[in-house]
């Protein structure tokens, strides 16, 4: 009884899947891709600070980002103004913040937010005709004096003197004849692409994200819209890859909603021989203990002979029988 009490729990739960699984696919998908690249930012700030537990000015933090986001690495540094300004900060994972940080408005603490968009660079920042060769990276400043503040604001930094560099260290080779460029998206969604200073090393006098990528488009010319030089908007939505997703959603939906009506109809056949069987069972358990009652029922050494009548007496039986 407790194997078949078990069997059933998993019949029913895997029917259950089968009917719930495209729905639960249909609607996560919209909440991801509604969401921008600055939602994320926003958020990422967010959970970057969560990482200030008495935070000391000058140490690298790594923050935990929300399970929905795994595969984002993010860090926070929190630096005194002044020190930013006379020294910098050398080393800040892939970044090396130079002298002579201009900030703006003044702060006395400010807080650089580091992100690494590993898998989801090309989700978050869309890049028609061509391909990345290393994750998407971020720095973003804020201001440090609230260290529970969220939905802050970026502060305007810019470098006065030398530019910060970024040495990007997961980088995939450039295919032949192929030329590995920088990419810079501003904070208003803008690309502008620029070469690499030196081997995998980008660099920048302003704050945003940054990729090393390749033209792909340089393979064969499609027939996309000519980009302008400079300051290229991305892409909100690219075509192809929507519709082909979206096909592939629909032909899931259908699959999961066939196999979860075939689980079910399994379920309920056989629920019902089952049911059909365990009424044999009882009416097979009643039958003997007439019989035992009879039995007891005996008078000195003679049995009292009315078994035959009563065994065929229950008609549940037969209305089950096929
Ligand atoms: C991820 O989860 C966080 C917290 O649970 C939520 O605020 C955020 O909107 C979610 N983001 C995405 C992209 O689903
Ligand atoms: C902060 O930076 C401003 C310039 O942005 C400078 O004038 C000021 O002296 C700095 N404050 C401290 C405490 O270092
Ligand atoms: C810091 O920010 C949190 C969240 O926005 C807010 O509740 C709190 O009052 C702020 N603290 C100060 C000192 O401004
Ligand atoms: C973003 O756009 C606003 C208004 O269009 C402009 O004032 C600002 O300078 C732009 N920022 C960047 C980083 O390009
Ligand atoms: C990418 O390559 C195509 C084809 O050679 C060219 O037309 C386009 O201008 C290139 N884009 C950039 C941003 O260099």
């Amino acid at each position: 009884m407790e194997v078949v009490c078990c069997i059933r729990h998993i019949v029913i739960s895997i029917a259950l899947l089968g009917i719930i699984l495209p729905w639960r696919c249909e609607a996560q998908s919209p909440s991801i891709s509604s969401t921008t690249a600055r939602q994320l930012d926003s958020l990422l700030q967010d959970y970057a600070y969560r990482a200030f537990v008495r935070p000391r000015t000058g140490t690298p933090y790594d923050a935990v980002v929300p399970s929905n986001l795994t595969g984002i690495k993010l860090a926070v540094l929190r630096l005194r103004n002044g020190s930013l300004k006379s020294r910098g900060f050398h080393g800040f994972k892939e970044f090396d913040i130079p002298t002579g940080i201009v900030v703006q408005p003044y702060v006395k603490r400010l807080a650089f937010v580091y992100q690494n968009l590993g898998v989801r660079s090309s989700f978050y920042y869309p890049l028609l005709g061509f391909s990345y060769l290393s994750p998407v990276l971020g720095l973003l400043a804020y201001n440090a004096a609230n260290i529970s503040a969220i939905n802050l604001p970026e502060l305007d930094i810019m470098a006065s003197k030398s530019p910060i560099s970024i040495e990007f260290t997961d980088v995939k080779p450039a295919p032949s004849g192929f030329t590995a460029k920088c990419v810079k998206f501003d904070l208003n969604g803008s690309a502008v692409f620029t070469d690499l200073v030196s081997g995998t090393v980008c660099s920048t006098f302003l704050q945003g994200h940054f990729a090393i990528v390749v033209n792909s488009s340089e393979i064969s010319p499609s027939p996309s819209p000519s980009p302008s030089p400079a300051g290229i908007p991305i892409p909100s939505h690219v075509p192809g890859k929507g519709h082909h997703s979206k096909v592939w959603k629909i032909a899931v939906s259908i699959a999961g909603g066939i196999a979860g009506l075939l689980l079910l109809i399994l379920l309920v056949v056989w629920l019902a021989s089952s049911y059909r069987k365990k009424r044999k069972l009882m009416a097979m358990q009643k039958r003997e203990d007439v019989g035992e009652v009879l039995r007891m029922s005996q008078v000195g050494n003679t049995r009292v002979p009315v078994a035959p009548m009563t065994r065929t007496q229950p008609a549940i039986e037969t209305d089950y029988v096929p």
